[in-house]
């Protein structure tokens, strides 16, 4: 194991009807003027934001809105709230909505508190150092962003999807509740277990050894998933699924099971390719790049494919051809995402084999470049992957 410093100091609140403490939470935090940041209409259309307004209210917190984040949050949404929290005076930032919302309300914390543009933060110019205080009321088990220092945003210009990371955007609470998420399609709940998966895995594949306690997190976060995904797909109101699941997305990607441990994070990157350009749902992407990478991959350790086959999906090690194990692992994922109705090839995606120069070039490799923790991939890799994918 690597020596590592864990801090996630965001105060999570857990549980039915959790959203009325909005109000209190933001006071807690040392807010008084929020921008309330939402997406498209769900929120308002399940009377969620209702509900948030009573809460500050009653808090006597003040508010201004700004709702329209759209799925693979874009920079304008993110100028647009940065100008608002200015003439409004707004101290702090509360996204009600799922990763995008969230993400979209992280960039603005941090644009308020910058001269330059936010973008530097993403393209890799500036280091987030100073955002606004952030927090959130969950409505989608998914990305994690509800526990992570991340945020992902689709420029306009260029369309070119980017993460910027820092402790300063870690929300400082997150609300959970459970039953806010039964509302959901069941594709998207798909997505959003896809994801849950996916960060679990690029944290797995590593070349650390000696990580049992972080493997064994993993794989528990991984069985659960299994186990509850398609409780959910056929009963939306399953609130104990709903809850595990919630519970797991954040679990996933706050970085508690992937401390001590080089990770690895290509497929997550391979993929955003492809949300920026055909705006699919990232999870959706992940469902068909990331079997698609592990099987490209499978070489470098199969034996530890061959674990991931055996304690998590159940497979008979075969010692005399591990790799055999290995591939009915990978095999078993691929056929759990076809199940819980995911997409799993370019082609059910909507992607075009057209577009594999295209998506190559904006991963933005260049010739020599490198890129991975657990395999280093360099541009023709990546465009291997997008291949196999068809
Ligand atoms: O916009 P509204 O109307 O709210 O509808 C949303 C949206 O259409 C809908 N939805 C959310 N909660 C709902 C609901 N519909 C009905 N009932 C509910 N309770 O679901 C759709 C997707 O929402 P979105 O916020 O986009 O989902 P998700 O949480 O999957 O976020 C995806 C974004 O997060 C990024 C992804 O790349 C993508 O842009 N990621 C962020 C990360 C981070 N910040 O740490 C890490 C991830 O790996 C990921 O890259
Ligand atoms: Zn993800």
């Amino acid at each position: 194991m690597e020596n590592f410093s864990f801090y996630s100091p965001t105060k999570f609140v857990f549980g039915k009807e959790t959203e009325s403490r909005c109000g209190a939470l933001v006071k807690e935090f040392g807010g008084s003027k929020v921008l309330i940041h939402y997406g498209g209409g769900s929120v308002v259309r399940s009377g969620l934001l209702d509900r948030v307004k009573k809460s500050l209210t009653e808090a006597g917190v003040q508010f201004c809105e700004l709702g329209g984040v759209t799925p693979n949050p874009r920079s304008g949404k993110v100028y647009e709230g940065i100008e608002l929290c200015k003439k409004e005076n707004v101290d702090f930032i509360l996204a009600v909505g799922g990763g995008s919302s969230i993400d979209s309300a992280k960039a603005i914390a941090l644009g308020v508190c910058y001269d330059g543009d936010f973008w530097d933060f993403y393209s890799g110019k500036a280091r987030p150092k100073k955002a606004l205080p952030v927090g959130t009321v969950l409505t989608i088990a998914a990305a994690g962003s509800e526990g992570s220092g991340d945020s992902v945003i689709t420029h306009e210009n260029g369309m070119l999807k980017r993460g910027a990371s820092g402790e300063c955007i870690r929300p400082k609470f997150s609300i959970l509740n459970p039953q806010l998420t039964t509302t959901l399609p069941a594709y998207q709940t798909a997505c959003g277990a896809t994801d849950i998966m996916a960060h679990v895995f690029e944290r797995y594949f590593t070349n650390t050894t000696d990580v049992q306690t972080t493997d064994r997190l993993c794989e528990a976060v991984l069985l659960s998933m299994i186990e509850e995904t398609p409780k959910v797909i056929k009963d939306p109101n399953d609130y104990q699924a709903r809850a595990n699941i919630m519970w797991a997305g954040m679990v996933a990607h706050n970085n508690i099971v992937g401390v001590g441990r080089e990770q690895d994070w290509n497929s997550h990157g391979i993929e955003h390719e492809l949300s920026a350009l055909y705006d699919c749902a990232h999870g959706a992407g992940l469902a068909v790049i990331m079997p698609a990478w592990m099987t490209y991959v499978v070489d470098h350790n199969v034996m530890r494919f061959a674990q991931m086959a055996c304690r998590v999906w159940n497979c008979k090690m075969d010692f005399s051809d591990p790799k055999k194990t290995a591939l009915e692992g990978i095999a078993a994922f691929r056929s759990f995402l076809k199940s819980i109705g995911m997409p799993i090839n370019f082609s059910e995606l909507g992607a075009k084999e057209s577009d594999i120069p295209y998506l190559v070039k904006t991963f933005g490799l260049g010739e020599t470049g490198k890129t991975g923790g657990f395999v280093q991939l360099t541009s023709k890799d990546v465009e291997n992957i997008y291949r196999l994918a068809l």
